[in-house]
């Protein structure tokens, strides 16, 4: 099997979700590479190598410019903040190395041009972990749709729940913090949760044509972690959408982290003519499904266990009855970004798919500030 010589830039989080991806793939899914983990970078060297030991990595850096430059790297892989994935990215693509960056792509939509256009120049394989779609239960509602089963779509419903900004104390900026800070994050709950939303809508769904948004900032200022000074809060901490999607369906959209009680409530619903879907991240396995052909006095909400063989990805895990999580999305978005290494091509969501999300949210926040609809640029 080739070897696929990875270069992660950023220990967080993700970090450590794409790393526990690389170093299982293999073991469940049959895919053309293998990858190795050569370097993990980050700002702090001590911190880099402790993460380069713990999780194997053969050598930690600080610098992303020289993981881009080296020889011994394939695949640059960006899980750092929001404000350095154009600069990798568009680095990486040059080096001809191949790219996969977390989402947002970029902090708007033409910084996500830029990095589109530098990938598709190189003629590199690229990808944005939209990690959602590859939840088995949001893969089988997906498979629903293009087989027909709902009919026309009349409704999609989204939502994405968290808590953690509320207290007035809590600083923006720096390590941890840096999403409140809009110089970093490029916008709030919009780029950030928001953009989850969209990209499985507009998969599952279609385009969408046209929005009417609300944003509000419940914190006016905050101090900055690094700078010690209080200063405006640019970002939106709550962000609402009403869309019309190209088919003529009509949604709603809701993001915000001032939802008390809700830590990453992602919910979506989609009402077509014949039936219906539900699905919640809180219960990620399963999948709500109602369908009107049923016979009447049997006809209801089915509850589906996503665990059997024949549900997306399941068949390589466990036996059926026995769930996956969170993680395993990531393991799902990596093999299937390797089988299309393998094929020639790039796994999607791809930048060009993250740059029509990325459309989107610019369009949300326009409208947003001019209090109107606004149509989302087409391409
Ligand atoms: N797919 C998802 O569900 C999901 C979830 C969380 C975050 N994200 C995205 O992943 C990215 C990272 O988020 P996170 O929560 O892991 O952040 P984090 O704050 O946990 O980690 C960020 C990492 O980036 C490193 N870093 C920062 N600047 C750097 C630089 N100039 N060079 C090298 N390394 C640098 C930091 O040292 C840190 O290791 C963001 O774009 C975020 O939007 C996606």
């Amino acid at each position: 099997m080739k070897q696929l010589r990875v270069g992660l830039i950023g220990y967080g989080f993700m970090g450590r979700t794409h790393s526990n991806a690389f170093r299982t793939v293999n073991n469940f899914f049959d895919v053309p590479f293998q990858p190795v983990l050569q370097t993990i970078c980050a700002r702090n060297g001590e911190r880099a190598r402790a993460f380069a030991d713990q999780w194997g990595y053969a050598s930690a850096e600080t610098d992303w410019r020289k993981v881009v430059e080296s020889p011994d790297i394939d695949l640059i892989d960006i899980a750092s903040p929001n404000d350095t994935h154009a600069e990798i990215a568009i680095a990486a693509a040059k080096a001809g190395k191949m790219v996969m960056c977390e989402k947002p792509l970029g902090r708007n939509g033409a910084e996500s041009e830029a990095i589109v256009d530098a990938v598709e120049k190189a003629g590199v394989a690229n990808m944005v972990w939209y990690n959602y779609r590859r939840v088995p239960a949001v893969t089988l509602a997906k498979q629903l749709i293009d087989e027909g089963r709902l009919g026309r779509i009349f409704h999609y419903r989204a939502k994405f729940l968290q808590d953690w900004t509320i207290s007035s104390d809590l600083p923006q900026g720096g390590e941890g913090l840096w999403r409140l800070d809009v110089k970093v994050a490029g916008s709030g709950v919009t780029g950030d949760l928001l953009a989850h939303c969209i990209d499985t809508a507009m998969w599952l769904n279609g385009g969408i044509d046209e929005v009417s948004a609300v944003t509000e900032t419940f914190i006016k200022e905050r101090k900055h972690t690094l700078t010690g000074e209080v200063t405006p809060v640019g970002i939106d901490d709550a962000s609402l959408f009403l869309a019309r999607f190209n088919n003529g369906s009509l949604a709603t959209f809701e993001a915000t982290r001032y939802a008390r009680g809700h830590k990453a409530l992602y919910t979506l619903e989609i009402n077509g003519e014949n039936a219906s879907i539900m699905w919640d991240l809180h219960d990620l396995h399963r999948l709500q499904y109602f369908d009107h052909k049923d016979e009447g006095k049997l006809r209801g909400w089915k509850s589906i266990h996503i665990t059997d063989r024949e549900h997306p990805y399941m068949a390589n895990w466990w036996v059926p009855g026995l769930q996956i999580g969170y993680e395993h999305t990531f393991i799902h978005q990596i093999a299937d970004f390797l089988t299309a290494v393998g094929g020639g091509t790039s796994a999607a969501p791809t930048f060009r798919e993250g740059l029509a999300t990325d459309d989107v949210t610019d369009a949300v926040l326009q409208s947003a500030a001019s209090r109107s609809w606004t149509k989302v640029k087409t391409r």
